[in-house]
């Protein structure tokens, strides 16, 4: 009889994307992904450890799990309960210390081990700790992913880093970075085409680094994969995330311009405007070196829209360092950004700095950025009013008779039309802006209007 498995997932597109190699890794022994918890045979957090905040949900998270296995167990079911991610990673032990009714902690460079872990869990073998980073590759041994693949994708391609900025905990729970290779990653993206992705996001914690092998033993870059990965038939997108700005080479800024499929969206994150907070957090790049990676964007592909993160807050960071900040969103004007509080974390070289600043500095300074932001991702979107865009359909909107999908600059687009559209490109009239999606009309074959470039034409003439 099938079992039922339940995935939840915290953190970024990465663990996004485990989560369903970890269900597809469990299918060969009976688990099918359920959407609901509650009566799951087995759960797995799979968790991130990038901040404070979203370290702790795991824990209070794993409260109401045991008050969920204690009952299945008075039914006589069992529940296996498994915590996955960065998580695991950095307190593998603790965990199992603090929450002793886990069964399984396993961390991201494992997954290929986990059937092993459940099928001994199920001999009643006790609880399973495996939080190596092992010589062989997961991915050589996780099972291709299969099914419905989605309109939209997620392909890894690149994990783990070794940039080290004085703040991340990526370095210790990912590991060194490391490339799949080509063929592989060419044999997954045909295959999640074939499942009706129309749209492969390419991914890395530092995905532009990428170096992976080649068929004749030579390394590729990020900008020759995404070259080759063009060629495919049915493919209509691509986009890849996340970027360091010091791996922003020429042939990947030209690819921008050469290759079609490439959206015209690149998320490339700053953390702040201040060269000497920049060198505090180890991010071996100046605030010129990111205006001129931006300028030769913008020669390349003339309408691309850019996001970022933002830390505030870091230590040390003072009023002057954080108003640099503000003047570089300013001075580059984003479609989006995200931006967070400084979170010391256990191990990482600025949490052991001095002059950690208190939380109402962070606060104030947080709205301040997030304001401006919020005001540039409404003006970004008030200019697509009266654009006609190409929007990929990704599934029914929230409304009878409704499709949703995404623009080329990655905002969310709704509009009536058939669910036959799902999976296609089609040009929709914008007409109108509501809080977090662009409302419009179909509107036939038309081809595409002008590429909404004015924007940053008038940015590029002020700067
Ligand atoms: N690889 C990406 C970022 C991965 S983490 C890069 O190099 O930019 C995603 C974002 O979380 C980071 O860009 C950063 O803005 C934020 N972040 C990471 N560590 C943090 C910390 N200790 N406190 C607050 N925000 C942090
Ligand atoms: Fe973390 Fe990104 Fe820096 Fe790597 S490059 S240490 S993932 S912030
Ligand atoms: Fe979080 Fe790990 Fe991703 S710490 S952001 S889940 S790499």
């Amino acid at each position: 009889m099938a079992k039922t498995l339940f995935i939840k997932t915290y953190g970024c597109q990465m663990n996004v994307y485990d989560s369903a190699r970890m269900a597809d890794a469990l299918a060969p022994i009976g688990y099918r992904p359920s959407l609901e918890g509650e009566n799951a045979d087995m759960v797995i957090l799979n968790t991130c450890h990038i901040r404070e905040k979203a370290a702790e949900k795991v824990f209070s998270e794993l409260g109401r799990l045991r008050a969920q296995k204690a009952r299945r167990q008075a039914e006589g079911a069992g529940m296996i309960i498994a915590v996955a991610g960065c998580v695991a990673q950095a307190e593998g032990a603790e965990i199992l210390r603090r929450a002793p009714y886990v069964d399984i902690v396993l961390g991201p460079q494992t997954y290929h081990r986990l059937p092993e872990m459940v099928a001994r869990v199920a001999r009643g073998a006790g609880a399973e700790l495996d939080t190596d980073f092992p010589v062989e590759s997961k991915f050589d041994h996780l099972p291709a992913p299969h099914g419905d693949a989605g309109v939209g994708a997620f392909l890894t391609v690149q994990e783990g880093c070794d940039r080290f900025c004085s703040f991340c905990v990526v370095p210790y729970t990912r590991g060194g970075e490391t490339s799949r290779p080509v063929a592989a990653v060419l044999a997954e993206a045909e295959g999640l085409v074939e499942g009706g992705a129309a749209e492969i996001t390419l991914l890395g914690q530092n995905v532009n680094a990428y170096h992976g092998e080649g068929p004749a033993g030579e390394n590729w870059t990020l900008a020759a994969l995404i070259r080759r990965l063009a060629r495919i038939e049915g493919l209509k997108r691509i986009r890849y995330t996340t970027s360091h700005p010091a791996d922003m080479n020429d042939d990947l800024i030209a690819a921008h311009g050469e290759v079609e499929k490439l959206m015209p969206f690149l998320h490339l994150p700053v953390q702040s405007g201040s060269d000497s907070v920049l060198a505090a957090m180890n991010r071996r790049h100046r605030i010129g070196d990111y205006l001129g990676v931006i300028e030769r964007l913008r020669r390349a592909r003339g309408d691309i829209a850019l996001s970022s993160d933002f830390i505030v807050g870091f230590p040390g960071e003072s009023e002057a360092d954080f108003a640099a900040t503000l003047a570089l969103v300013e001075a580059v004007g984003f479609a989006a950004a995200f931006s967070f509080k400084y979170s010391p974390r256990p191990g990482t070289p600025a949490a052991a700095l001095e002059d950690q600043l208190p939380e109402a500095v962070k606060d104030e300074r947080l709205s301040r950025l997030q304001a401006l932001i919020q005001r540039q991702t409404l003006d970004f979107n008030r200019a697509m009013v009266g654009r006609s865009l190409p929007v990929l359909f990704e599934k029914p909107g929230r409304h009878p008779g409704q499709i949703a999908g995404r623009s080329p600059y990655l905002q969310a687009v709704h509009a009536e039309g058939p669910s036959s559209l799902i999976g296609e490109v089609a040009e929709v009239a914008i007409e109108r802006v509501a809080a977090n999606s662009l409302g419009g009309r179909l509107h036939g074959k038309t081809p595409a209007g002008p590429r909404p470039d004015s924007a940053n034409e008038r940015r590029q003439a002020s700067a």
